[in-house]
């Protein structure tokens, strides 16, 4: 059976691309296009979505992926709840309405600016990897790793979920509404129904094979055998009856009690690619507070989430690499400028490869990473006038022995960004994901299962070396989620992040330099045509005024690709009045009073 399963799999995994083409056939367009209109403030907000334009208020302001988790948002914030409050009632809203993204069975960071003692911390709800995991759990019997795609579906890739005691400890700290309120919205929709977007109909089109294996994923999303419709109202009692309990109970359900229990069996269990974790596992898991990394740019501070995280280093390297030169003289247009700042990325992805781990098992340097001298000599690599050949891991100041070899791992689409200020001036910015689009496809209790195992890389060691990346049990894999908080004498200007694997550190530091550098308020910020380079192939958006980059970067010596690059930025800048952008390409929107 399982061998059947197992080459059922493949095989749906290697007629992707036709999957890709049915799905396109149905919805010519992916993102804010199909965005829906649920009120009158929805409507207004994406009238200035789609005219460019950013949405202002002044008291407090919400930008997340749906519409009606951002209206489940709103209306907290506007009876006085906090942005941790606003956060919690979004969350469940978006497991439900943008399942394939994130949500209960997912993990989050989250990077929180408290009004009231002017300060940043940030709370690491990442999943965990198995006591019972080892090194080499993702290779062949010969030590070669698997095949990502492979990896992905099953119990295999799944680690305890973080989100579940994330939402509670945040409203532990600084929530001020009671608890069973914040699930109001989510749970009437998950039992009245939702109507169904054009981007979930699109999104279980692309991965519906991939769901055959697991059937509770398909009786959700393929009812009668068919993705669900665009316009179609979409019920979830089972995640109903999660949320009432989680409401009643408390995070308990996932860690000890039958939800825990659910999972545990789901993962063990799994027709395809069975897994490791326990009910220790789940009993054991610990949110973890953790200083917020900053690094300084054009006289702000760049802060985010660090180590299990890549996201702030690898941000605040590429802004450090570029301190130096006058982007803002080049303006947006210049090929020089993306040479810079292409390469400046490509340097900070070498580090990132070899150096960016879980810290608690692994040293990280992670203020040798960043220290102003390191990066300046970093730098001089960049003044030559062509793309740098090739680009190797540099040597920060490093108080540990041990060295590292680079690793690999791939991240693919799915993770949503939320960004919030209440009325009482304390912002978060958090991102929050099941990894891939569906994550593991197992389905318990209404929600989905992450897949997050598979951000390890699956090579454990090369030449002998270990990777610091590589699976340990009760580790945390590395993410490229990149939270940011800027602030400027010691306040936030600007809350922003995205969603995007990897590409979220190039897209997260490319909005910044556009807001900062270039001067476009957050809507234009975040509609800029992407040029992402991780890894040496520079990336342009296609379709978009990125093409005209394409031979001048050629000619730099540049491999270049065109391709669809599916961001969701989401931000809000702070001053006289917030300003709030929603990525043009995805269907969140802001709003704000
Ligand atoms: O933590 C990470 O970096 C990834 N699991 C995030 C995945 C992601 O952003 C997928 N993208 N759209």
């Amino acid at each position: 059976m399982r061998k059947f399963v197992f080459i059922a799999v493949a095989l749906l995994w290697a007629s992707g691309a036709a999957a890709q083409e049915a799905a396109d056939a149905v919805a010519p367009e992916l993102g804010g296009a199909g965005a829906v209109a649920t009120s009158p403030a929805v409507a207004d907000a994406l009238r200035h979505k789609q005219a460019g334009q950013p949405v202002v208020a002044d008291d407090w302001m919400v930008v997340a992926a749906h519409p009606l988790a951002v209206e489940a948002g709103a209306k907290v914030l506007r009876s006085g709840g906090t942005a941790a409050d606003a956060m919690i009632a979004v969350q469940l809203v978006l497991g439900l309405v943008e399942p394939q993204s994130s949500g209960l069975g997912g993990g989050a960071f989250l990077v929180w600016w408290d009004a009231q003692s002017s300060s940043l911390t940030t709370l690491d709800g990442r999943e965990t990897a198995p006591l019972a995991a080892t090194p080499r759990m993702f290779q062949s019997a010969d030590g070669e790793p698997m095949d990502f795609f492979k990896a992905v579906p099953g119990g295999l890739s799944v680690g305890t979920p973080g989100t579940p005691a994330l939402l509670h400890e945040a409203h532990q700290r600084w929530g001020k509404s009671a608890w069973p309120t914040l699930f109001d919205d989510a749970i009437r929709l998950a039992e009245d129904g939702f109507t169904v977007t054009e981007r979930l109909h699109k999104s279980v089109a692309r991965e519906a094979l991939t769901f055959a294996p697991f059937p509770e994923t398909v009786a959700y999303f393929l009812p009668d055998g068919a993705p669900v419709a665009v316009g179609q109202t979409l019920r979830n009692p089972a995640y109903a009856e999660t949320l009432r309990d989680y409401s009643a109970h408390g995070p308990g359900v996932f860690y000890t009690g039958e939800i825990g229990k659910q999972i545990v069996r789901a993962v063990q269990n799994a027709p395809y690619n069975p897994g490791l974790l326990s009910d220790l596992d789940l009993a054991i898991y610990q949110v973890r507070e953790r200083a917020a990394v900053c690094a300084p740019y054009r006289g702000h501070d760049i802060c985010g989430m660090g180590p299990p995280s890549s996201g702030a280093l690898t941000v605040g390297q590429t802004l450090g690499l570029l301190s130096g030169f006058d982007l803002a003289a080049m303006g947006l247009d210049s090929a020089v400028a993306r040479r810079l700042i292409g390469d400046a990325s490509r340097l900070a992805f070498a580090d990132r490869g070899r150096y960016m781990a879980d810290s608690d098992y692994v040293p990280v340097p992670v203020e040798g990473l960043l220290a102003p001298g390191y990066l300046a000599d970093r730098a001089e690599l960049l003044k030559g006038d062509d793309a740098l050949p090739e680009v190797t891991a540099g040597m920060p100041e490093f108080d540990h022995a041990l060295n590292w070899a680079d690793g690999d791992a791939i991240e693919l689409p799915s993770t949503s960004h939320i960004v919030i200020v209440d009325s009482y001036g304390n912002a978060l910015s958090m991102t929050t994901t099941i990894e891939s689009a569906f994550g593991s496809r197992l389905m318990v209790a209404g929600f989905l299962l992450n897949n997050e195992l598979t951000d390890f890389s699956f090579r454990s060691h090369r030449d002998g070396v270990p990777v610091a990346n590589r699976v340990e049990p009760g580790k945390r894999p590395r993410s490229s989620m990149a939270p940011t908080i800027v602030l400027k004498d010691e306040a936030p200007v600007l809350l922003i992040g995205s969603p995007g694997g990897s590409r979220i550190i190039p897209y997260v530091a490319n909005a910044i330099i556009a807001h900062l550098d270039w001067g476009l308020d957050v809507q234009k910020a975040t509609a800029l045509a992407h040029m992402v380079n991780r890894f040496g192939t520079y990336d342009l958006e296609a379709g978009t005024s990125a093409e005209a980059l394409v031979d001048p970067l050629r000619a730099m010596g540049y491999e270049v690709k065109l391709r669809d690059l599916t961001s969701g930025l989401h931000a809000i800048s702070v001053g006289e009045v917030l300003r709030g952008g929603a990525d043009p390409r995805r269907e969140g929107v802001a709003l704000g009073e």
